[in-house]
C-alpha cells in the first residue's frame, strides 16, 4: 500500500490513514500551519486538566544542530542512561511476537536480511535523524509524575497526529529519544525537575520510500473488545 499523503477531511480518514512514518521530503512546514497544530493540541483532554506536557518544537538549524550531535555520539559509541525503558523486560506473549513481526515487517520491506546487523542499526539511527523530517518535537515531563500522566502524554501525541493528517502531514511517535536525555536536556534547557519521555518526528511524508509501505499488523476486534449488552 502506498503512503497516503492528502489531507485528512475526516476523524476517520485521520485515523485510517495515520502510518507511523519512518522517511520524511525536505520540505519545511510552514510556521502558520505548526503554529496552528499545537495551538488547537491545547484542547487534548488530561486527567485532573494537569496538561503535564513541555513540548519542544525543533525546526531548521537548531533541528540540524541537535541531530548531528546524537549522530555524532551515536558514531562515536556513545550513550547515555534512558530515562525509561522501551518495554517490560522479558516481554511476553502475544506482545513478544507482535514486536517481532513489525520489525521483520519493516527490515523485509527494505530488502535487509536477519544477518545485516550493521543495516539493521543503521535503519534504527533513522530514528536520530527524526527520519530526515523538517520537525522534531520533544516532550518531557516532570519526574514526579506517574502512569496517569503517561496517558495523558499518549492522548497529547494523538492529538498531534491526527492534526497533523488534516493537514496533509505524517509523523513517527517516538520513545527513541529516551535514550538521548542528556543531549535532549542540553538543547531544550528543560529543568532539572523534568526529563524526557517521548518525541515526534513531523513532516511530508517521503511516497517513495518503501519504508513507508509498511502497514502494521492489529489484533482481531474480539480479542481485544469485549461488548458486555
Ligand atoms: C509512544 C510510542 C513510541 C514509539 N516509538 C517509536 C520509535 O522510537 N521508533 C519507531 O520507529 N517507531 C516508534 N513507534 C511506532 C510504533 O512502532 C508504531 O506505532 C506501531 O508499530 C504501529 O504502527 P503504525 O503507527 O504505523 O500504525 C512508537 C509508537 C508510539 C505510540
Amino acid at each position: 500500500m502506498t503512503i497516503n499523503t492528502q489531507k485528512s477531511t475526516s476523524v476517520t480518514d485521520a485515523v485510517l490513514t495515520r502510518i507511523t512514518t519512518r522517511a520524511f521530503l525536505d520540505k519545511p512546514v510552514p510556521g502558520d500551519v505548526l503554529s496552528d497544530i499545537f495551538e488547537t493540541a491545547r484542547r487534548a483532554p488530561s486527567g485532573g486538566n494537569l496538561q503535564p506536557w513541555n513540548v519542544h518544537v525543533l525546526t531548521g538549524g537548531t533541528l540540524d544542530g541537535f541531530r548531528t550531535e546524537v549522530i555524532g555520539k551515536l558514531m562515536k559509541g556513545e550513550s547515555e542512561q534512558d530515562t525509561y525503558p522501551a518495554y517490560p523486560s522479558p516481554l511476553w506473549e502475544p506482545m513478544r511476537t507482535w514486536r517481532y513481526k513489525l520489525g521483520e515487517d519493516m527490515y523485509g520491506l527494505l530488502g535487509i536480511p536477519k544477518d545485516d546487523k550493521r543495516a539493521r542499526l543503521m535503519q534504527v539511527g533513522q530514528n536520530f535523524m527524526f527520519f530526515g523530517a523538517p520537525v522534531g518535537i520533544l516532550i518531557t515531563i516532570d519526574k514526579r509524575m506517574d502512569a496517569p500522566q503517561f496517558m495523558d502524554i499518549g492522548i497529547y501525541l494523538q492529538t498531534l497526529m491526527l492534526l497533523a493528517r488534516e493537514r496533509g502531514l505524517h509523523t513517527a511517535p517516538q520513545g527513541a529519544w529516551r535514550a538521548f536525555p542528556d543531549t535532549v536536556k542540553k538543547h531544550t534547557k528543560h529543568s532539572d525537575e523534568q526529563h524526557v519521555l517521548v518525541g515526534m518526528s513531523m513532516g511530508y511524508a517521503d511516497p517513495d520510500k518503501p519504508v513507508n509501505d509498511l502497514v502494521s499488523d492489529r489484533a482481531d476486534l474480539e480479542a481485544l473488545v469485549k461488548f458486555y449488552d
